[in-house]
């Protein structure tokens, strides 16, 4: 089945100029990118966004660091887009993820992970709609 998922490159990769790697990475994967911007989450977005982590012991840093500098927001389709997204990011912490991820790559730890992806197809429609209007999706 055709999906759509939420991609964000997170400020610890777009810091390190390796956003168009990433992309790339997406890309030759056979991802199409239906739409793209780069923003600065404030906290408070940060904090909507990851509402359901709102009970963990890790969302305030977390929200802190998705709002300590740019981001980039993707909507990425293709055949099984959720979890072929995930296969490519690679597990939450870098340490376990498989060789050749995007997270092994260029994640330093979990908090500093490199990028997001939806988990669920529910999520995708969530998140999709946090960031995007439909006007700006390419059809
Ligand atoms: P992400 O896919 O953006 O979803 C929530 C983020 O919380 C996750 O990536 C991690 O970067 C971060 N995080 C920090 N600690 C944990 C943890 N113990 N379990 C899951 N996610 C964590």
């Amino acid at each position: 089945m055709i999906e759509r998922t939420l991609s964000i490159i997170k400020p610890d990769a777009v810091k390190m100029k390796v956003s168009g790697n990433i992309i790339n990475i997406f890309e030759t994967n056979g991802f199409q990118i239906l739409a793209m911007k780069k923003i600065h989450m404030s906290y408070k977005q940060a904090q909507d966004f990851y509402k359901e982590h709102q009970a963990r012991p890790f969302y305030h840093d977390l929200c802190t660091f998705m709002s300590s500098g740019p981001v980039i927001v993707q909507i990425l389709e293709k055949e099984n887009a959720i979890k072929a997204n995930r296969d490519i990011m690679g597990a939450t912490n870098p340490a376990d993820a498989d060789t050749g991820t995007i997270r092994k790559m260029y994640g330093e730890s979990i908090d500093n992970n490199a990028v997001h992806g939806s988990d669920s197809a529910t999520s995708a429609v969530r998140e999709i709609g946090f960031f995007f209007s439909e006007l700006e999706i390419v059809q």
